[in-house]
């Protein structure tokens, strides 16, 4: 089922969007950045008080808007977070898994709330509040102090989480919602006793995350200005990365391949329906397991756009890795390569913001590699919407996309409209999306 992403173009806050060029934060390379901040986790109580960020509407002569604990906790789904585990779907999955209360197990409190250690909660503190400012802006011990100061580098050093700056924002997130191998681990036996796919995509889920924060003049001088495709680029390399170190964590449940990091309608496919064919870009014989390759086919076409230099050798990673079933040493050496390919394009994209030109290069290439490789399952196909509504989302605030705008949009919305159910997902109405919005482009 699609049900959480919906056309998003049309909803484009112009202003947010349109030119080059963002400031960067100093953020440390190479490891991930979630694991630094060991602060205490004040509550919510804490950033909620009227004078703070708990006001009823937003200020007008404030960088902030005031009201943020009123969007999040009247409208964005991390608040409610917690509260899911004590619905009847929760119960069944926990029954089915045999774990006892969902809501007490670390197995869902780890995505669902802002499980943190006993010892890191402070007086103020409720599990039941789920996913919290602080699970996404770092625990406030130290920072709450300084941060009202308004000196921002201070506060990041203070535990402050650059949620503004793509990579860290990507890694966060991702954490969650591609999950990993340590505190927020999903497995298919999670998924058999019922929890949704996850599927994600950094700059949809940010677009539709009901925002808090406004991006405008302020706030640009202040953070910089970042741009969607960054954001949108970032998140396919970084989840590119995360999946590729969780199928190295866990590769097997048992005696079998971990199903999680494979393509579902692989196996959950109507047998009568015979779709296979193969898919020139991976070439990989008919019956073979299939990982979800849809992020790491992503990081290809981002790089093919913005770094060609790099897009063969990760290509060539890429299928080495693909092949599922292999000696485990060679296995290692093909993963340490893929990861150092991705890790090359995600320096390249923390240092350089993309532009235009290269805006439409990669919609060019999400479009033409789609037609070659058909997108026969559906999260490919899913992502590969995804990527193409963000983009031109960009383009079209840029107004790249003035003469060709109506039937660009038909095409978008024929993408989409093929994704309605994934049950019965056509690659041949997907195909036909692309094919619009390829005859549209042509006339740019
Ligand atoms: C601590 C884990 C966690 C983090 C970090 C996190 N999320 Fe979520 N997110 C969740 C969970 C769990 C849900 C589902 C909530 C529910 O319905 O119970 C969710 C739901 C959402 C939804 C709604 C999806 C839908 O189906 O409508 C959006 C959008 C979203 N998250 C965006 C983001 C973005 C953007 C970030 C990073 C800035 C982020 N999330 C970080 C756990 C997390
Ligand atoms: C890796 C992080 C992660 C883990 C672990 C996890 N969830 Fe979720 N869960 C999510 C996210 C993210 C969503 C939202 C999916 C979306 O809409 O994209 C979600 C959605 C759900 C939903 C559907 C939302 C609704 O409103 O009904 C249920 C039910 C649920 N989770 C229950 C559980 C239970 C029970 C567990 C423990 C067995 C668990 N989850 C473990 C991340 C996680
Ligand atoms: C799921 C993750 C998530 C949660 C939960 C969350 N935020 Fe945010 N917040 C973000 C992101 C992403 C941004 C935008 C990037 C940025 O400016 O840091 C942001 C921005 C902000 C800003 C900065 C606005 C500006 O103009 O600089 C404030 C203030 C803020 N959030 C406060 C809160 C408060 C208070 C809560 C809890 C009531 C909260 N946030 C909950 C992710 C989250
Ligand atoms: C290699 C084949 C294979 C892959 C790939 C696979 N699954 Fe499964 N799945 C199975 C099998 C086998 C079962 C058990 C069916 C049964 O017990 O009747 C199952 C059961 C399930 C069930 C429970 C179905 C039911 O009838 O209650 C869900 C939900 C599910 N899988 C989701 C997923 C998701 C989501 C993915 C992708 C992340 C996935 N599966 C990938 C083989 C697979």
């Amino acid at each position: 089922m699609f049900s959480m992403v919906e056309f998003i173009l049309e909803r484009t806050n112009k202003k947010t969007v349109s030119a080059v060029g963002f400031l960067l934060i100093t953020v440390c390379n190479g490891t991930t950045l979630l694991a630094k901040n060991d602060y205490k986790h004040l509550g919510v109580p804490s950033c909620s008080d009227s004078t703070c960020h708990g006001a009823n509407v937003k200020f007008v002569d404030s960088n902030v808007l005031r009201n943020e604990f009123r969007v999040w906790n009247e409208s964005d789904p991390h608040a409610r977070a917690y509260a899911t585990l004590l619905n009847s779907r929760s119960k069944k999955i926990a029954e089915n898994l045999g774990i006892g209360n969902a809501a007490a197990a670390d197995m869902c409190l780890g995505c669902h709330a802002d499980n943190v250690a006993i010892d890191k909660r402070g007086a103020e503190f409720d599990i039941v509040d789920g996913v919290t400012c602080e699970s996404c802006h770092g625990g406030g011990e130290a920072y709450l102090q300084i941060h009202t100061s308004g000196d921002h580098q201070a506060s990041l050093s203070k535990g402050l989480y650059p949620t503004e700056d793509p990579r860290a924002r990507a890694e966060l997130c991702v954490s969650c919602h591609v999950g990993n191998e340590s505190d927020r681990k999903i497995t298919h036996e999670i998924m058999g006793a019922g929890h949704p796919r996850l599927s994600f995509e950094l700059n949809t889920f940010s677009s539709i995350q009901p925002a808090h924060y406004e991006v405008d003049s302020d706030y640009i001088e202040r953070k910089g200005n970042i741009t969607e495709l960054q954001v949108w680029a970032m998140g396919q390399v970084v989840a590119a990365r995360q999946f590729v170190s969780n199928v190295e964590s866990f590769p097997k449940a048992g005696l079998f391949p971990e199903l999680v990091h494979m393509d579902c309608l692989g196996c959950h496919d109507e047998m009568s329906k015979l779709t296979w064919s193969k898919n020139p870009l991976i070439t990989l014989p008919a019956g073979a397991l299939r990982y979800n390759d849809s992020y790491l086919l992503s990081s290809y076409q981002v790089a093919k756009a913005v770094v060609p230099e790099l897009a063969i050798p990760l290509l060539t990673d890429i299928k080495a890795f693909l092949i599922v079933n292999e000696s485990e040493n060679s296995h290692d050496i093909k993963v340490k390569k893929l990861d150092a390919s991705l890790e090359k394009v995600e320096r390249h994209l923390s240092k350089s913001p993309i532009t235009v030109v290269e805006g439409l290069n990669i919609l060019a290439t999400l479009v033409d590699v789609g037609l070659i490789s058909s997108h026969r399952d559906y999260a490919s196909a899913e992502q590969s919407a995804m990527a193409i509504n963000s983009v031109l989302k960009v383009l079209d605030a840029d107004n790249e996309l003035s003469r060709s705008r109506g039937d660009v949009v038909a095409g978008v919305n024929t993408l989409y409209s093929s994704l309605k159910d994934e049950d019965n997902y056509s690659s041949v109405e997907f195909v036909r999306g692309l094919k619009k919005i390829r005859q549209a482009l042509g006339t740019l």
